[in-house]
């Protein structure tokens, strides 16, 4: 099966896609370390030289090309879903599966490594929480089309073993 991990940037799809993928003996893959191989160059020199609308083709390509494989668990880009057809072909691929993670976690998260990430590159504090509030709320009605929707304080090894049994 194959398993996409959706949220915003900071969520945690990273960190869970390669715990759960260990603990299940899934190929595990970052749709972000992908592109970066495509690319040979870091998501953030991509963005600087070609700009976002290049980046998201790059994305798109990079995650059809993923299609190949059939059993894996996805740490897609927080933006992955919200462009090109991309989240429709998840559903039809695979199971998608939204981090739901409050305002306040990922900021706390984002505000120390801000300047990794291209969207939120020069902003701090306020400026910070104000980008991440009106980002979350124009991509929230395409994360809510994850066929499942993890709570943060649900999000553990126990609820992806249940999506596990259940999607088998
Ligand atoms: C992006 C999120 C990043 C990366 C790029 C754009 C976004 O991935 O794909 O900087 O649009 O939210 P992470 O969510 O892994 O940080």
């Amino acid at each position: 099966m194959r398993y996409f991990l959706i949220g915003f940037m900071g969520s945690g799809k990273s960190y869970w896609a390669r715990r759960w993928g260990r603990l299940h003996d899934l190929p595990w893959l970052d749709l972000d370390r992908e592109i970066e191989k495509h690319a040979q160059c870091t998501i953030a020199e991509y963005f600087t030289a070609q700009g976002e609308e290049a980046f998201r083709r790059l994305e798109h390509e990079t995650l059809r090309s993923l299609g190949k494989q059939t059993s894996f668990i996805l740490a897609c880009g927080g933006g992955t879903p919200c462009h090109f057809d991309n989240m429709g072909w998840m559903n039809e691929n695979g199971v998608t599966i939204f981090l739901e993670t409050p305002v306040d976690v990922l900021l706390s998260r984002l505000q120390p490594e801000h300047r990794k990430r291209p969207l939120l590159e020069g902003l701090q504090g306020e400026e910070l929480r104000g980008h991440i509030e009106s980002l979350l709320d124009q991509r929230m009605s395409c994360y809510r089309k994850a066929a499942v929707i993890l709570p943060f304080d649900q999000t553990g090894d126990d609820t992806f073993a249940a999506i596990v049994r259940q999607y088998a």
